[in-house]
């Protein structure tokens, strides 16, 4: 009898006392933790805050870089050269087996373009030519404005 309620206590060494303060130490090591964890947040948002404002400070009203942003009209007219004209008119690094680069460089050509210019351009784009497909049924006449302000900041 005593035998066995001294396994029972034995038997329990696991769950006893010394697992309980085991359990504790944890307890009390996970709030440590979390401790550190929310100290090293509250210094990441002070640090994020402070550079922000260093940011704020030191921005100058304005650069030449946002002077040469494009407009709305110009950055549609980006995003359609990239999509459907870029293949043959942006110069790339060709690799072994990859079709040569067709379309001639655009780049400062139709920077001072006059409008009767800008109306060859668009017939051109519209038409195509010999080695260029034709964009009439694949642009909206809206996305030819669009592209060909873009071409102008070339
Ligand atoms: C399949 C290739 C290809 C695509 C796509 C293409 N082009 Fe061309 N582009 C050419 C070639 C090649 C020429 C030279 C004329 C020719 O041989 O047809 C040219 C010429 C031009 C020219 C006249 C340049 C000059 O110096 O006279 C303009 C402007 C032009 N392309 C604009 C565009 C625009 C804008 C797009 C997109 C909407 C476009 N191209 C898409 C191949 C292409």
């Amino acid at each position: 009898m005593t035998r066995e309620s001294g396994s029972s206590t034995e038997g329990s060494f696991l769950l006893g006392p010394a697992a309980e303060r085991g359990l504790q130490n944890e307890g009390k090591s996970i709030l440590k933790f979390r401790m550190i964890i929310i100290s090293a947040l509250g210094f990441a948002t002070l640090y994020s805050g402070g550079t922000a404002y260093l940011l704020a400070q030191s921005k100058p009203a304005a650069t030449p870089l946002e002077a040469q942003k494009l407009s709305e009209e110009e950055s549609r007219g980006e995003g359609l050269f990239l999509q459907r004209c870029s293949l043959c008119h942006l110069p790339r690094k060709l690799k072994f087996g990859s079709p040569p680069v067709i379309g001639p460089s655009l780049s400062g050509q139709f920077k001072d373009a006059a409008p009767d210019q800008q109306k060859i351009l668009r017939g051109f784009i519209l038409k195509g030519g010999p080695n260029m497909p034709g964009f009439q049924y694949g642009l909206e006449p809206k996305e030819v404005d669009d592209l060909i302000a873009y071409l102008k900041t070339l």
